[in-house]
């Protein structure tokens, strides 16, 4: 084994608030003033994490959705993450989501820096803010407590460069280290399929430095890194500590939260990798196995019990589990959400297959359906339905329910 020097490293900020405050809007902004950016191809590369240069350092971000369903995302957020920054809306105050976003960052231990933003609306009220707060025990240094709190404008920019600052002094004191050589390890943050590259994932690396060559090891996968890009899509030979990136070579997508880690054996890879696939299926088994047992009891308990079969589809590994949990919960008594099957990428002939086979309805988040899927899916006279928001599938999904009862 090779020393391992360690070194300072950039601090990791996730961006966390109520759904619509402003975060997206923040990191725009920070990026449009802060990066010298070299946009690549005219294609959207959005891992969601990015990093920039400060007068003070680099520092990576890591944005997060705000909508209800998102809750495990931002759990991991937190975790993986060294500083939170809560974006709060002056004109809006203290949400739901607001108060989990504290929660969430109480559980991982990560100090919260506050930005209220949207301080550019005659509306703006963040003596509210401030006070709302508090009953979090979330409290300003202005007001003698600990959390920094800057009021910010993503729209005028204004602002901004005292949270940046905010950001570099916490780092500081928290003196970020990491060793720069040897193995990488880190974390999946997204992964995607993608028409003619496979397997897309974006991870962070937290030791080491990651290399094009390397042999992976993420989740229940494992490959060789083929390719790496930065979140503009230019193509990199390796990347550092707290540095996030989008490798190609995994043979399929690892879930969201994964670890991953640089490996030199490929057959210790092999069988670690085995080990976790057959552990995942026993899980599936299992899971399949309850839900037999329930709707057997259902069955014999009332004979009125109806079942809404799903097969779902979606473009990202956070968006499946999302909407999995999300409709998870919307089961009744009367009737059953089903999702017989799910998975990442377009929809497939098989997909249409196991559809029509299992009398289910067929849902593709963000992705469409193959042309083969297609074809087979109108001589089957079986309707796709595609969304791109979360809650208009799950609308529908409810009105499906509704539809069953009548
Ligand atoms: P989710 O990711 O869906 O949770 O939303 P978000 O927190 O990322 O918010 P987003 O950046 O999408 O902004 C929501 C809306 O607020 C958009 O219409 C923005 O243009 C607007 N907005 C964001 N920041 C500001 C601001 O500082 N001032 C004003 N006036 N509008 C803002
Ligand atoms: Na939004
Ligand atoms: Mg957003």
């Amino acid at each position: 084994e090779r020393s391992s020097n360690v070194q300072t490293r950039p601090p990791v900020v996730t961006i966390m608030g109520h759904v619509d405050h402003g975060k997206t809007s923040l990191l725009d902004k920070i990026r449009e003033t802060k990066v010298a950016t070299g946009e690549a191809g005219g294609i959207t590369q959005h891992i969601g994490a990015y990093h920039v240069k400060t007068d003070r350092g680099v520092i990576t971000f890591l944005d997060t959705p705000g909508h209800a369903a998102f809750s495990a995302m931002r759990s991991r957020g937190a975790q993986a993450t060294d500083i939170v920054v809560l974006v709060v809306a002056a004109d809006d105050g203290m949400m739901p989501q607001t108060a989990e976003a504290i929660d969430h960052a109480r559980a991982a231990g990560t100090p919260i820096i506050v930005a209220i933003n949207k301080m550019d609306k005659p509306s703006a009220d963040p003596d509210r803010v401030l006070n709302e707060l508090t009953t979090k025990e979330v409290v300003s240094e202005e007001w003698g407590g600990d959390t920094p709190m800057a009021r910010i404008s993503a729209k005028t920019g204004e602002g901004i460069d005292e949270l940046l600052e905010f950001i570099s002094l916490q780092a500081e004191l928290m003196e970020l280290e990491a060793p720069l050589d040897g193995a990488a390890q880190g974390v999946v943050i997204e992964s995607r399929l993608e028409k003619g590259r496979g397997p897309v994932v974006s991870v962070l690396v937290k030791k080491g430095t990651l290399k094009q060559g390397d042999l992976v090891l993420a989740g229940e996968h494992y490959g060789k890194v083929r390719a790496m890009t930065d979140e503009n899509g230019q193509r990199i030979k390796s990347a550092g500590p707290s540095i996030p990136v989008e490798i190609l070579g995994l043979p399929e997508t690892p879930a969201a939260g994964s670890e991953f880690l640089v490996v030199t054996d490929e057959k210790k890879a092999r069988e670690v990798a085995d080990f976790r696939t057959n552990r995942e299926r026993e899980r599936q088994l299992e899971r399949q196995n309850a839900m037999r047992l329930e709707s057997m009891f259902d069955q014999m308990g009332q004979g009125d019990v109806s079942f809404l079969n799903i097969v779902l589809k979606t473009d990202v590994r956070g968006s499946l589990e999302a909407l999995l949990s999300a409709l998870n919960e919307l089961s009744t008594d009367e009737v059953k959400v089903r999702v017989i099957s799910s998975g990442v990428g377009p929809i497939s002939e098989s997909d249409v297959t196991l559809a029509e086979s299992s009398e289910a309805v067929l849902l593709g988040f963000n992705v469409r359906a193959d042309a083969t899927a297609r074809r087979k899916a109108d001589s089957a006279n079986m309707d796709i339905r595609y969304y791109s928001v979360i809650y208009g599938l799950i609308d529908d999904v409810k009105a499906a329910m509704s539809g069953m009862l009548a």
